[in-house]
């Protein structure tokens, strides 16, 4: 008896095996319905997380009670002052954190946004100074649960990325800010923020197939890692694992990952070939499926633990970082039309009216129930 009862404890743990956060970019603009409406939106559509690039007072308050949680970024305008002055940092924290903690609940800061984009080292030294000095604020505040980090941009900090398990951080960034500030977020339980498309890699190396890039399972769509012998089904797992094994040569292979952008714009205004709904709608199916359905990547069964799809609305934002960008202007990455209905058929709660999801993975664990009341 004893026996079955823990395989059946084993089992269930095995059947329920959390799948990531799902979040998204929630930009606000004037064009579009208030923060209120749209925050009572993205909860009916099950969206448990929200990141706010432009940390307004007005939209942070419109998540209070919402139990949706909130990642928050301070503009690269600021981390000089915030570098040189930890009073520039409690005055940010004083205007955007503390008034509304926690109500909103606030859960993470990202300390600058692609800072290293525009390739100046000197930039590294003072990013390491902000991010320790706005989490010594928080500290100072008795606000420990807020994690505090910066966002890098995959294309921009990777060297290698193929095969993955050969991927490094690009010099000199790794020795000037990726060693020290890996440091702070062991020792802070923080988390690595990346920025991580698919699209760009693809634009950028026409030899991947469309197919892989948009999770299509398809006889070709593969590429194997030839060092560790694990077969890659999709480029979004491909990156993520680049990711985590330039952490683990890092000597940091337990960090967390979070992914703070990714999606596949639907439109723009050269007409690209790749940039189409049909295209952004299988990008964003897959990805949720994906994530939902637990299985993690290769290197990380337990996969990134948060992913924010770029973006709520379509707004006017310019990737002065990403060199595909050149090819075209004007995209729109947004899933929710002005009047907030579904531009595409996406499901954030998991449960899929047309792929394998909630119904299956029911079954499956009555499934496992029955063999396990059978030993
Ligand atoms: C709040 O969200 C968390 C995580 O998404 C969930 O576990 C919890 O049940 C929610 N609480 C309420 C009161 O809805
Ligand atoms: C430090 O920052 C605070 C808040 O922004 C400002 O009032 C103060 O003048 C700054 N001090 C220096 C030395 O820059
Ligand atoms: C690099 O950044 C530092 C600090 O912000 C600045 O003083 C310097 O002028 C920058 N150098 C270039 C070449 O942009
Ligand atoms: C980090 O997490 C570990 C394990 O959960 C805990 O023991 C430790 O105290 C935490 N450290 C900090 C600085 O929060
Ligand atoms: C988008 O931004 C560009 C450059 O900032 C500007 O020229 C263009 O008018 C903007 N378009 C819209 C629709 O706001
Ligand atoms: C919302 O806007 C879209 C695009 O403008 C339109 O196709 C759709 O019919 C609208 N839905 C409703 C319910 O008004």
């Amino acid at each position: 008896m004893s026996n079955s009862l823990s395989l059946l404890l084993l089992l269930s743990v095995v059947a329920t095996a959390s799948a990531t956060t799902i979040g998204v970019t929630y930009v606000p603009a004037p064009a579009q319905p208030p923060p209120e409406q749209v925050a009572s939106t993205l909860r009916s559509l099950k969206i448990s997380a929200v990141r706010l690039p432009v940390a307004e007072p007005s939209v942070i308050r419109a998540f209070f009670y919402t139990n949706i949680s909130l990642f928050l970024s301070i503009p690269n305008s600021l981390l000089h002052s915030i570098s040189s002055n930890r009073s520039a940092a409690s005055l940010w924290l004083y205007n955007h954190v503390v008034p509304f903690y926690p109500r909103a609940l606030i859960t993470a800061i990202s300390v600058g946004t692609n800072v290293l984009a525009d390739g100046n080292a000197s930039s590294a030294d003072i990013l390491l100074r902000a991010v320790r000095n706005v989490h010594q604020s928080l500290m100072d505040l008795g606000l420990r649960k807020i994690t505090v980090s910066t966002t890098f941009s995959f294309v921009n900090i990777m060297m290698t990325s193929f095969p993955p398990s050969s991927a490094e951080f690009e010099e000199p960034w790794n020795n000037v800010i990726l060693q020290p500030l890996l440091q702070f977020l062991a020792e802070t339980n923080s988390s690595f923020f990346v920025n991580l498309y698919p699209y760009f890699v693809y634009k950028l190396r026409p030899e991947i197939p469309v197919g892989f890039a948009l999770f299509q399972e398809q006889a070709y769509n593969f590429r194997d890692d030839a060092i560790t012998g694990v077969r890659y089904h999709n480029l979004f797992d491909l990156m993520v694992d680049a990711v985590i094994a330039a952490l683990t040569i890092s000597g940091h292979e337990n960090i967390p990952v979070v992914v703070t952008e990714t999606g596949w714009p639907s439109c723009d205004s050269i007409n690209d070939v790749e940039t189409r709904p049909v295209y952004a709608e299988m990008y964003l199916r897959g990805l949720l499926y994906h994530l939902q359905s637990g299985r993690g990547t290769p290197l990380r069964k337990e996969g990134v633990a948060e992913v924010y799809i770029y973006e709520v609305f379509d707004t006017n934002t310019t990737f002065t970082n990403q060199p595909a960008m050149r090819v075209g202007t004007g995209q729109k990455w947004g899933f929710l039309h002005q009047n907030m209905s579904m531009k595409y058929e996406i499901d954030f709660s998991g449960s899929f009216p047309t792929t394998i999801g909630a119904p299956a993975r029911s079954l499956l664990q009555f499934l496992l129930l029955v063999i396990a009341l059978l030993f």
